[in-house]
């Protein structure tokens, strides 16, 4: 299973992926990563694990619509069953998603479908959570909105820190999004359509 990886930034998430599928004997294989910042550190993370890098800067395009070409021109041409975004912190468009529906999965700081968008951990203490955590899902052109694959629960503690719930939801997120991966990978992870569920009731 092809996987190509989009990300913006440190790229954590892109090493827990590289470290577990090497452990694991996953038939996932990580063929490329594509950043959309020259200076993300995932780029040093991939180069050090012998991954083809890309770097597609949003600025030199003149609209979405241009950057989103380019973006698929490049992963298009590693033929991937699967794209992964990683803190990739671009929103993509309705044409990139529905190219890759069903084989585009991401990972947000939230137990979804509570707290979609940004500034999650702090929206979550805010309302005084008991819980908080992290979730895999499949992309849909409802940002945030797909249907959930996975997800990590943990409890808030009494006063905790907004630095120690990040962290620690963090640390969930390396364990989800390997599995959601592996899973996917070993097809036992699949987005039905409607038409689909329902011929399976029928079954
Ligand atoms: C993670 O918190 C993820 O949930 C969000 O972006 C962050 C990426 O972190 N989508 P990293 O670059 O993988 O360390």
């Amino acid at each position: 299973c092809n996987v190509v990886v989009l990300i913006s930034g440190s790229g954590s998430n892109l090493q827990a992926l590289i470290d577990s599928l090497d452990e694991d004997n996953s038939p996932a294989r990580i063929r490329a990563v594509v950043s959309n910042r020259a200076e993300a550190f995932g780029l040093q993370r991939a180069q050090a694990a012998n991954i083809d890098t890309h770097v597609v800067q949003h600025k030199d395009f003149a609209d979405r619509e241009a950057f989103d070409a380019a973006l698929m021109e490049i992963i298009d041409t590693y033929q991937p069953q699967l794209v992964v975004l990683a803190g990739f912190m671009r929103i993509l468009t309705a044409g990139f998603v529905r190219h890759y529906q069903g084989r585009l999965l991401n990972i947000h700081p939230s137990l979804l479908p509570k707290y979609k968008g940004l500034d999650t951990h702090r929206r979550a203490l805010d309302a005084g959570d008991r819980e908080h955590g992290c979730s895999v899902h499949f992309v849909t052109e409802e940002l945030d909105g797909g249907p959930v694959a996975i997800q990590a629960c943990l409890k808030i503690e009494p006063n905790e820190s907004i630095d120690k719930l990040t962290d620690r939801v963090h640390a969930a997120e390396h364990i989800i999004y390997p599995l959601a991966v592996h899973w996917f990978a070993e097809g036992r992870l699949r987005l039905a359509t409607q038409g689909a569920m329902l011929d399976d009731m029928l079954l």
